[in-house]
């Protein structure tokens, strides 16, 4: 683990080369305007991809980038995100080849990880018909991927929190994104939602 600690050394001491004062302003207060929910997965590293520095991004991972309304800790992370930091957009970033999207289109065993995968059943079972057309098993995975970030985007628009701010005319953007990791780029899913929609019901527009 020395190596960890040498690297971070390092990397510290770069940063305050070009710029003695970065996380001595950084210490004083964040100001992402971005947040970003992306899965787990070690290839998909939210700041990196982007190339963004510390202090940009608020960030949340789980496996398969899902987004469930009794999750308190997804829920605690997006309130505050949006509540007190304010970010103006809400990056979805789901990844081509996820393994939790393939682990949930098996019919397997695997344990404790199927409770959390049972929300992708879910939404393999509501397009299966489309999904299951595709010739191969890796473009089945990879349209279940999109589908995926579409579906929790969405369920980022219906939370009472999204729902609040809409509702009283702040600016906040959701968005759907995918990135590849066979070549590190990234696609825009082009979901790109800033207000209450009748898709968002039963929250009731007044
Ligand atoms: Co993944």
């Amino acid at each position: 683990m020395d190596d960890l600690f040498e690297k971070n050394r390092k990397w510290a001491e770069r940063i305050k080369e070009s710029d003695p004062d970065f996380f001595l302003n950084l210490s004083k207060r964040q100001n992402p305007e971005y947040l970003w929910v992306g899965c787990s997965d070690s290839r998909v590293p939210a700041n990196e991809i982007v190339d963004m520095p510390p202090g940009t991004m608020f960030v949340h991972r789980n496996i398969a980038n899902v987004v469930v309304h009794t999750d308190l800790n997804c829920m605690s992370v997006i309130q505050y995100a949006v509540e007190v930091l304010k970010v103006k957009h809400i990056i979805v970033c789901g990844h081509y080849g996820c393994g939790g999207i393939q682990t949930a289109m098996e019919n397997k065993e695997h344990g404790l990880i199927d409770n959390w995968l049972g929300n992708i059943k879910d939404l393999y079972r509501c397009h299966r018909t489309r999904i299951d057309a595709l010739q191969s098993e890796k473009e089945r995975i990879n349209l279940l991927c999109e589908l995926n970030v579409l579906e929790q985007a969405t369920n980022i628009c219906r939370t009472t929190i999204v729902q609040s701010v809409w509702k009283s005319g702040e600016e906040l953007a959701v968005h759907g994104w995918i990135y590849n990791i066979e070549d590190g780029t990234l696609k825009d899913l082009n979901m790109r939602r800033e207000r209450l929609s009748a898709c968002d019901a039963p929250v009731r527009q007044d």
